[in-house]
Formats: C-alpha cells, structure tokens, sequence
C-alpha cells in the first residue's frame, strides 16, 4: 500500500503522518509530498519517501503521484489560487492512476454561505468528475485559529469579533489529522462525505471563558457590527478586500455556517474531540 500526503511540509500534513506512523503505518508505505525541500529532509529522517511537488508546476504532479494507492490533496494555502493548483493536482492523480483521493474541505461545502467555501466546493466536483473512487473530509475550524485572538485577549482584555451568538464546532488539528489517518489507512471510506469538527459547538463568550481560564485574568468578547469590525481591520493594517473576507467569514459563523455538530469525527478517530479549553491551552503553550 502506498499513501501519498501533499501538504506534508504544513502543519495538517505533518500530523497526518505523524498520526498514520502511531496508528501502525509502515514508514515504507508513506509518501510525503511538499514544496518546502528543505523541511521534506526533517520528514525524512522518520524513514518516509518524499517528494517536492509543486501544484503550480503539473510537471512535479504525476511522478509524485504515481503508484499511490490513496492519494491525500491537503487543500492549498493560497485562497483564489486553490482552483487552477487542484486542478493540476487532479488532472496528475488520473494520469498517474491515482486508487482513491481524500481531499480536505469545508463544512457543508455544497450549501454553505461561508465566504471560503466556492474553491472547495469546485474542487469537490472536480474530484467526482475525475471518475477516481474519493474521500472527502470537510473539516470545521481549527481550534488552533483563536491563539491569535488569545494573545490581543492578553493585551485588550477582549475578544472581538462580529459573529454575534454564532457558534463554531472547532477541533484540533491533530483531531482532523488523525481522522484523516483513519479514512487514509482502512477501507470502507470510499464514496463517503465526513463532515468533521468538534463533540460539541462553543460561542465567543465561552471561547472569552476558555481564554480567561488559560491566561488568568478575565476577558469579554466584545461583539461588533460589521462595519465597525471592517474599520477596525483596515486600519489594522488589513487591505480592504482582506478585510472584507475576514468581516464575511463572521457572517456565515453568525448564521450558523460552522456550528453543526455531527459526530464523524469523534466516531473515525474513536475517542472524544479535543476540548476548547484543553486544545487552546496546548497551542499557545
Ligand atoms: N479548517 C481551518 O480552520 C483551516 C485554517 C487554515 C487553513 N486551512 C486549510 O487547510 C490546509 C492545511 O492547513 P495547515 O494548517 O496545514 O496549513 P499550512 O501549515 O500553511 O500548510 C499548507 C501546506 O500546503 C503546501 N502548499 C501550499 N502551496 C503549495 C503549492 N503551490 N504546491 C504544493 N504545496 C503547497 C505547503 O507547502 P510548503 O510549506 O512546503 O510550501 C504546506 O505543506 C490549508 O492549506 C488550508 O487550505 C484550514
């Protein structure tokens, strides 16, 4: 068995591996796929093939696909760049004979309102023309998002956002990262749409809580009309369009676009999501 892992270089990625090497994995058996050369070498050394890819660049694409009987296409970094690199990314998993491809998307990619779900959704549909036997893991949050909004939280004493009683079912990366292992790793995946994210759904007043429990001092979320939290932005630093995307993505939180709370996660990975508090705490230690 091959499993090839794009984005092996990022943070997802190398907790993929970490996790399909701690769920019994053979090192042989593991391909790891990235643009970083010299973070691929530090990948190497846990006895794993690796390979610079380039979605950019189709020419890196098939070689570094060929043979893999399950493909991951961790999704790219660069929002509004993401559709022409899966494509290329697509377009080498067919002509390297790719067995199956687990692609990483967003919560109800098909339906949702959320601001970043267009390049997912075209990519999922771009994976089912493929004719190639698929996985699709649509992953919530990443807990791991809000050490940003800890650290202001340490300065201001607030959290803002303009997300008003929206709730987010985040987990940690490490939680997607071993699900994905799972989905990678066992059969009986195919065809089958996860939508993952944390056991339960937390509001901005008790991410305010779960900060002010790891910092030790007491913090509010300070809930702002859109345009008041788009000046703030801008005069940030933000660009206007920057900010215009920050300002729709709490739009869609707002309107519950993240809050759903599904139980595929806990049930792949067989034990219960990562706490707010306690996956928080870990990320800002
Ligand atoms: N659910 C969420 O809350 C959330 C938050 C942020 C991002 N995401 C999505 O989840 C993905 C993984 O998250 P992460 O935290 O692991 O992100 P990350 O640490 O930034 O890793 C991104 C990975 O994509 C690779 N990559 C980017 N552009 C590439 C290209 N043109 N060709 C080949 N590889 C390329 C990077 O390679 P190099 O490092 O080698 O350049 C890196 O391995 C992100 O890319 C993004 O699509 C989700």
């Amino acid at each position: 068995m091959t499993i090839v892992v794009t984005g092996a270089t990022g943070k997802l990625g190398r907790l993929v591996i970490d996790n399909l090497l701690a769920r019994g994995v053979d090192a042989a058996e593991i391909r790891a796929a990235g643009r970083n050369a010299e973070k691929l070498e530090t990948l190497a050394g846990l006895g794993i093939s690796t390979v610079v890819i380039d979605f950019e660049d189709p020419s890196t694409l098939a070689p570094a696909f060929t043979g893999a009987d399950v493909l991951l296409l961790v999704s790219g970094s660069e929002v509004g760049k993401r559709m022409p690199q899966h494509t290329n990314a697509v377009d080498a998993a067919i002509a390297a004979g790719v067995g199956r491809i687990v692609y990483t998307s967003a919560p109800h990619a098909d339906t949702t309102e959320l601001a970043l779900a267009p390049e997912h959704k075209a990519t999922e549909e771009l994976i089912r023309a493929s004719g190639i036997p698929f996985t699709i893991l649509r992953n919530n949050w990443y807990t791991e998002n809000y050490v940003g909004p800890l650290e202001q939280a340490r300065q201001t004493g607030t959290v803002v956002a303009a997300v008003g009683d929206g709730r987010i079912a985040s987990a940690t990366r490490n939680d997607y990262a071993d699900a994905a292992a799972v989905v990678l790793s066992t059969p009986g995946h195919e065809g089958k749409i996860y939508e993952l994210g944390g056991d339960s759904a937390w509001s901005f007043d008790e991410l305010a809580e779960a900060i002010s429990a790891i910092i030790g001092s007491d913090v509010a979320y300070t809930p702002l009309e859109d345009e008041e939290y788009l000046r703030i932005l801008v005069s940030a630093g933000l660009d206007e369009g920057t900010a215009g995307f920050v300002v729709a993505l709490d739009q869609g939180i707002r309107n519950g676009a993240l809050a759903d709370v599904t139980g595929d996660l806990s049930g792949l990975i067989g034990r219960p999501t990562t706490s707010l508090v306690d996956g928080l705490r870990a990320a800002a230690a």
